[in-house]
């Protein structure tokens, strides 16, 4: 349940707080389990995080113990009520009312399965539809209050992922290095040139990719871990994350790896700690 303590109250925001996403069109690659562990991480550091989960399938939100039935206020709500053209939806939901506090000192906004109504509900708009989720950061002056917004991106390609793209400092991309992920890799590339093209916006960086559920015993893995490598030179490729039984275990207990001490979860957590000093220095 919801402890509405103030989160880190010992540190202080820079009022300069970075967005980053996890993004991959694909499911069931780790977008949810690298966004939650990596804010965790960065927490851990002395930064003040938000978490904002940009998925209808709400995961990212579940894990901080949100109920649908008992939090009515989502970032779908919020999103909308901060587009005055489309007033007749408002709902007048604080933001206030919306962010849920955690014991581990992180701050959430929650999803909601609303949100995979979003483009529908934009779509008539004169406002920039792409810009939604970026002038409502702006507008609450979210980079002030905190260090890192961490992003959790749907499984999709659409409306949503570029409002995401178009919000943020950084991306990065969980993939399971095998003979499908390419493809899928390259495709939200094509959504960076896009919004590149569209010159609105500053184009997000790219803060590299990171191998998910990686058999390093397996041929076929290395080969197309290596395909992936060549098929993007310049970009930043993290340590792999192998297929860890501990990891599931501590997601479905609704925890981070920090949650416990064991061996194998000290090695994840210093593996968590090293990405996020990682990300720190490219932004
Ligand atoms: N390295 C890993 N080892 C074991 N299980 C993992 C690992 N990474 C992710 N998982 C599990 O795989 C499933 C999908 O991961 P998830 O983060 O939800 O992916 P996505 O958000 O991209 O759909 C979850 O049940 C998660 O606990
Ligand atoms: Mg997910």
């Amino acid at each position: 349940m919801f402890n509405f303590r103030k989160s880190n109250e010992n540190t202080q925001s820079s009022g300069e707080g970075k967005v980053i996403a996890f993004m991959n069109q694909k499911g069931g690659v780790g977008k949810t389990t690298m966004a939650y562990n990596t804010a965790r991480a960065l927490s851990e550091k002395g930064h003040k995080v938000l978490c904002l989960d940009m998925d209808p399938q709400f995961n990212f939100s579940s894990l901080f113990g949100y109920d649908p039935k008992i939090h009515t206020h989502n970032i779908f709500n919020l999103m909308i009520n901060s587009v005055r053209e489309l007033k007749a939806l408002h709902t007048g939901a604080l933001l206030s009312e919306a962010i849920v506090k955690t014991d581990s000192g992180i701050d959430l906004i929650p999803s909601s399965q609303a949100l995979s109504g979003f483009e529908l509900t934009v779509a008539g708009i004169n406002a920039p539809r792409q810009l939604v989720l970026n002038r409502f950061i702006e507008k609450n002056r979210l980079r002030e209050y905190y260090d890192y917004i961490v992003i959790d991106g749907p499984p999709t390609l659409g409306l949503l992922v570029v409002n995401i793209l178009c919000a943020v400092d950084g991306v990065l991309f969980p993939f399971i290095p095998d003979s499908f992920s390419e493809q899928g890799l390259k495709n939200i590339q094509e959504v960076l040139l896009d919004i590149e093209d569209m010159g609105i916006v500053k184009t997000p960086k790219n803060l590299g990719y990171i191998p998910n559920l990686f058999e390093s015993r397996r041929k076929q893995a290395n080969e197309d871990f290596k395909s992936i490598k060549e098929e993007f030179p310049q970009a930043h490729v993290y340590a792999p994350f192998s297929n860890k039984a501990n990891f599931a275990k501590s997601m479905s207990s609704r925890k981070s790896v920090f949650d416990f001490q064991a061996k194998d979860y000290k090695e994840l957590q210093g593996q968590f700690l090293k990405m996020a000093t990682e990300i720190e220095a490219q932004l």
